[in-house]
């Protein structure tokens, strides 16, 4: 574990690339593999997470090969998965763990085991494992919950399933799970959450149509998937965009951020805060799933903020960039409260705890809820210790805040960023 200290810096200033997509680009590697057709993508994301899903899809047959300037996947087909006897290692990547299993649910007669690393195997499986079930596949969870868990795949129905989580990888997961159906399925969203997998299904040839909060998806024989250009990570760019708020004198400009209207949801937050963030954002689409991913450079200039409000429906849509919120708020005028958020406590670490305890340690008035956090203004933080808990944003939000701190940040635990952000570093330093 490698301990980063963040001294207090003034005046980001210039220009950085996003860093590319980390769900996209496992959303592309693995159509790939169940593509029997090579497929090219572009600018995937060479990070501790995407890299496991190479590694999987290896593992299951098919062959990827890393250029310079593209990834080339050539898969097995749909239903040709490879079985293997050795666990397939998914290592620090949930969504790896939840997508992967739709695809190979549909492979009767065949059986995987998934696991991961320690903070994977807290991570519930039961909410895959239930639509899969009625589906027709055998999950077998860690205690009826976690991983490492056997699958054993089946003949599938189609079913209708309404999800209980608003959560793109369950979505995902059935949604895969639907193509080797027999029929058409339906899933119905709580509110929605992203769209990626729908857009890169329709893209692949797939009948795929979305009513509302439902997507309906026919099944198929094959995917025609030729290339893939994976944009800028507004997750990632979310880290610098934050810094650039905060750290007073700031102006920069983050390139190539995908701005699918299902991702822009701390966009729409930090503009509510009088943040100020000027890029051309995509509209929500009525009914029709675009197959592209639209992409804009964000103009990010520093200023003062006010408190806000972050209702559950807004959760989804900015679900990973919530710790920044909290951070903000430390900076806001007056009171920034994030409701409807217990997913939170289900991701790389509890992240209600993990942000209330680490913005606590630098100096924050910050409360916890049994779903979200209340943080009080008071025009910034101290400085101190924070641990990221393994959690690569938590890391990344501890840098952050060091940037804008009173005292410095040391961030215990900063190799974590590697799952997601491998130029974090050297980033930073090309705006300081
Ligand atoms: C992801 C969906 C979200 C998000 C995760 C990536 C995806 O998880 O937190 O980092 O790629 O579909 P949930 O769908 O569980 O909310």
């Amino acid at each position: 574990m490698t301990d980063v200290r963040f001294e207090p810096t003034t005046r980001l200033r210039g220009t950085v690339v996003a860093p590319p997509d980390k769900s996209i680009s496992h959303r592309a590697a693995l159509l790939g593999a169940m593509t029997d057709t090579p497929v090219r993508i572009a600018n995937y994301l060479e990070a501790g997470d995407t890299l496991s899903t190479l590694a999987a899809v290896q593992q299951l047959g098919a062959l990827t090969e890393v250029r310079p300037d593209e990834v080339i996947v050539r898969g097995v087909g749909l239903r040709e998965a490879r079985e293997v006897t050795n666990a397939i290692d998914v290592g620090n990547a949930g969504t790896l763990m939840r997508l992967l299993p739709g695809w190979l649910a549909g492979h009767e007669g065949r059986a995987w085991i998934l696991d991961g690393d320690e903070s994977i195997r807290r991570r519930p499986v039961d909410r895959i494992a239930e639509p899969l079930r009625r589906m027709g596949a055998v999950v077998e969870p860690t205690a009826g919950r976690f991983p490492p868990f056997r699958l054993y795949g089946a003949r599938l129905r189609s079913i209708a399933y309404d999800l209980p989580v608003a959560s793109a990888q369950v979505k995902s997961c059935v949604l895969l799970a639907a193509l080797t159906a027999d029929g058409s399925t339906t899933v119905t969203e709580p509110i929605p959450s992203r769209d990626h997998t729908e857009r890169m299904l329709a893209r692949a040839g797939v009948t795929i149509h979305r009513h509302g909060r439902h997507v309906t998806v026919a099944n198929c024989d094959e995917l025609e998937l030729e290339d893939v250009v994976v944009p800028g990570d507004l997750s990632s760019a979310a880290f610098v965009i934050a810094a650039g708020l905060i750290v007073s004198g700031s102006r920069l400009v983050v390139e190539d951020v995908g701005v699918n209207w299902s991702r822009t949801g701390f966009l729409r937050i930090v503009e509510r805060m009088g943040g100020i963030v000027i890029g051309d954002l995509e509209e929500e689409p009525v009914d029709a799933i675009p197959t592209e991913e639209p992409v804009t450079d964000l103009d990010v200039t520093a200023g003062p903020l006010v408190g806000t409000v972050v209702e559950f429906d807004e959760v989804p849509l900015a679900i990973d960039e919530l710790p920044l919120v909290a951070l903000l708020g430390c900076f806001a005028e007056g009171e920034t409260a994030v409701r409807g958020a217990a997913e939170l406590r289900v991701k790389e670490s509890d992240r209600i705890e993990a942000v209330v305890s680490g913005l606590r340690a630098l100096g924050a008035s910050i409360e916890g809820t049994p779903d979200g956090f209340v943080v009080t203004g008071t025009g910034g933080v101290r400085g101190g210790v924070l641990d990221a808990h393994g959690d690569h944003r938590l890391a990344m939000m501890g840098a952050v805040a060091g940037m804008a701190s009173e005292e410095g940040v040391t961030v215990a635990g900063m190799d974590a960023a590697e799952i997601s952000y491998p130029r974090f570093a050297e980033d930073f330093a090309q705006l300081a």
